[in-house]
């Protein structure tokens, strides 16, 4: 089911269920629910290079409600809760053409560190993020 909202946000980039088993197993994955039904997902792992921080592999809502807040009412959550656990803050990168997504993680302080073309892959540019959770 996780796999399938995954691809419902991302397209062919959405992750496998073996991708979630493991995230969910040595990283970590959180779920946004209303009324005991899964309205969106995020996925974290902390970043080898710099253990204090956290590498966002996903974070969607699901389309049906979007533009409700609801995205910022589940991102601040995460925050709140790698917050109590020696975290410092967040990376993650988001489509170069993702308005959506900026203009969501820019509300957060989130800030453009610099545009990785092709990251993804031929065509697949992307924009990495910062958050450092000690400076907000
Ligand atoms: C990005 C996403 C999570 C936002 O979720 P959401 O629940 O719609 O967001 P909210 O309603 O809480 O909106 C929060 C802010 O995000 C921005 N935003 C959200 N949708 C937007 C849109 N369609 N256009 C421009 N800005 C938008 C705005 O800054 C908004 O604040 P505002 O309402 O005060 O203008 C959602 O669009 C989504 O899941 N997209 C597909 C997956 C994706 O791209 N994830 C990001 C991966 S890096």
């Amino acid at each position: 089911m996780l796999s399938t909202y995954d691809h419902e946000a991302f397209g062919s980039t959405g992750l496998r269920s073996s991708d979630i088993a493991f995230m969910a197993r040595a990283g970590m994955v959180f779920l946004a629910q209303m009324d005991g039904e899964t309205v969106g997902g995020c996925q974290l792992m902390r970043m080898v290079e710099e253990p204090t921080m956290m590498w966002g592999v996903g974070f969607y809502i699901r389309p049906q409600w979007r533009r409700q807040g609801l995205g910022s009412t589940f991102l601040a959550g995460v925050l709140e809760l790698i917050s109590t656990l020696s975290c410092s803050g967040l990376m993650l990168t988001v489509d170069a053409g993702n308005a959506a997504a900026s203009g969501l993680y820019r509300s957060f302080g989130f800030r453009l560190l610099e545009s990785m073309p092709e990251f993804y892959g031929r065509g697949e540019d992307r924009h990495l993020m910062r958050l450092d959770l000690r400076e907000t």
